[in-house]
């Protein structure tokens, strides 16, 4: 998959695995990597599939309704480029935290629905359900920090409400940050993010 790496200064942080949103690329959330944390390296990566030109991470049928097969197809495709970058560039594949927005986050999710130990934690801005009707994995020890807008016409806040729950269910620990913005990623959600991070891997 076409990414950036930055190999950070402290290599006992995470890696912080970055996902942007649709029509995004792998340079748009490198400030946020920097305000969450400057010494982690950076693993920043653009979707495989494109809408319209737009670079996504997975097919949708229609906004907000999601073409599962290849949702399944992509995140076994995300999970595998994780484990072999792991070995090229020499990073810890068991402390990867992700930090994704919208499409990013939900490809993000889908980690944690699919794979037991996927992620060391996640920053989900603005995510939806990716899949319902499965059996999630133990996500036991495994931090959660939900980003979302009570007025956010794309993600709505029942889908934020039943995400936590389905991973609550699974142990994880989630937090969950309530914002205004419609859909917007804003710099008081990075910032309320940032302090989240501080508490478990500062
Ligand atoms: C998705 O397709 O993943 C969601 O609708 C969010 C987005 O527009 O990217």
């Amino acid at each position: 998959m076409k990414h950036i790496f930055n190999e950070g200064s402290d290599k006992n942080k995470p890696t912080l695995l970055l996902l942007h949103g649709t029509g995004g690329t792998e340079n748009d959330l490198l400030p946020l990597a920097e305000m969450i944390d400057s010494t982690a390296s950076v693993l920043s990566v653009r979707g495989n599939v494109t809408e319209n030109g737009m670079p996504r991470f997975f097919r949708r049928l229609a906004e907000g309704v999601f073409d599962e097969e290849d949702l399944i197809f992509r995140t076994k495709e995300l999970y595998e480029f994780l484990d072999q970058a792991a070995q090229d560039y020499g990073f810890d594949r068991d402390n990867i935290v992700a930090i994704g927005y919208s499409n990013g986050a939900n490809i993000a999710g889908s980690l944690l629905f699919h794979y037991k130990n996927a992620l060391k934690g996640a920053i989900l801005h603005h995510p939806m359900v990716p899949r319902r009707g499965v059996d999630l994995p133990e996500l036991e020890n495994t931090p959660v920090f939900i980003g979302a807008g009570d007025n956010d016409p794309i993600c709505s806040p029942k889908e934020t409400v039943d995400l936590e729950k389905l991973l609550s269910e699974a142990n994880a620990n989630v937090q969950l940050h309530w914002e205004s913005q419609g859909h917007q990623l804003t710099k008081g959600e990075v910032e309320q993010a940032a302090k989240w991070y501080q508490t478990y891997y500062g």
